[in-house]
């Protein structure tokens, strides 16, 4: 007869554990409510509520998803780079949104969800990531347009999540920041010396503007009004500006530097409203967002199975790592004995 394993059942807690248990939960739901009062920052070993810390991990491992896929749309120009300086830019550029998305992915952890699973949502193809990297990149000039544009509202967003109430989070972004503003100047550089060469050059280059400017509006998420976790989030000090408040500043910034480029915003409806003191733009189309998200963009299979791809090509590096460190533990108990 085959061995049938025992199963422990947990014995039911105590009333005294239950009760040490809800204490434990409110001096912790004391100490949440004080550092968010004093806007300080809460650690991974702090107590946390709940849904603050799913919240959290939704944000920053779909952060980590978009910082990974991210790499693609560039990543397909590297060998098409028109010269080697161009070449050796990309390359660190699209290296950089790899090292992004170790550090998330590592903030992320310490919430308590492993790389793993992370990762085997994203290829199952159940996890979200940005919509915008669902979008094709069809000429070199789109490397600009990404670089001034897509990188551009990236940092529009991630300099307010620097003050994050989360620890880990708010350091990640620091780093990050830095690294997103000599992308930026990348891309416009890109576009700049596009704008100065040939009629045929200048068109690429506005082309691309064309088709990158209402998608990387869209990165901001959708409408505050329709953008239902947006104030719990600000409640938590994790998000400091909506949604239409960001947008509209990254607006601002784009018209500024749209007139040294040489080059127009695809949008005949951009102003500033004196009353309200803030820049407004055209509709954008918030089905063609929610479809994108919903899978159905442009790209989406294509970058989904090319991550799996990715992925399976590289379990030899991964195995060949726990080898090693296993190799390594051993001869330090050897060392030890
Ligand atoms: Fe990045
Ligand atoms: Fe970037």
């Amino acid at each position: 007869m085959a061995a049938q394993k025992l199963q422990l059942v947990p014995a039911a807690p105590s009333p005294e554990e239950l009760a040490a248990a809800a204490e434990r939960d409110a001096e912790g739901q004391a100490n949440f409510d004080r550092v968010m009062a004093q806007d300080s920052r809460i650690e991974p070993r702090d107590w946390m509520p709940a849904a603050y810390r799913k919240t959290l991990l939704r944000q920053i491992s779909q952060h980590a998803h978009s910082e990974i896929i991210g790499m693609q749309p560039e990543a397909n120009w590297i060998s098409r780079a028109p010269s080697l300086k161009r070449k050796g830019i990309l390359m660190a550029k699209v290296q950089d949104e790899a090292g992004h998305g170790l550090y998330l992915y590592s903030a992320a952890e310490t919430l308590g969800q492993s790389r793993d699973d992370m990762m085997d949502a994203l290829i199952a193809g159940k996890a979200r990531y940005s919509s915008i990297f669902n979008y094709p990149a069809r000429t070199w000039a789109d490397m600009g347009a990404i670089g001034w544009l897509v990188d551009g509202a990236a940092i529009c967003n991630q300099v307010p999540l620097c003050r994050a109430s989360y620890g880990p989070y708010g350091r990640a972004m620091v780093r990050v920041c830095k690294e997103e503003s000599f992308h930026q100047r990348q891309g416009f550089e890109i576009l700049l010396e596009l704008s100065n060469g040939t009629a045929a050059q200048k068109q690429m280059a506005q082309d691309a503007v064309n088709r990158w400017y209402a998608p990387a509006l869209m990165m901001f998420g959708p409408p505050d009004d329709d953008s239902p976790n947006s104030r719990q989030s600000m409640a938590w000090n994790i998000k400091r500006f909506s949604n239409d408040e960001l947008r509209s500043r990254f607006v601002g910034m784009m018209v500024e530097q749209v007139r040294v480029l040489g080059l127009t915003l695809p949008d005949e409806q951009v102003r500033f409203n004196d009353e309200t003191k803030k820049w407004e733009h055209g509709p954008l189309d918030w089905n063609e967002f929610k479809e994108v998200l919903a899978g159905r963009g442009p790209c989406n299979a294509q970058r989904v199975e090319r991550r799996r791809q990715a992925h399976d090509d590289g379990a030899w590096v991964r195995e060949a790592a726990a080898a090693y460190a296993a190799k390594q533990s051993a001869k330090q108990k050897e060392v030890v004995a």
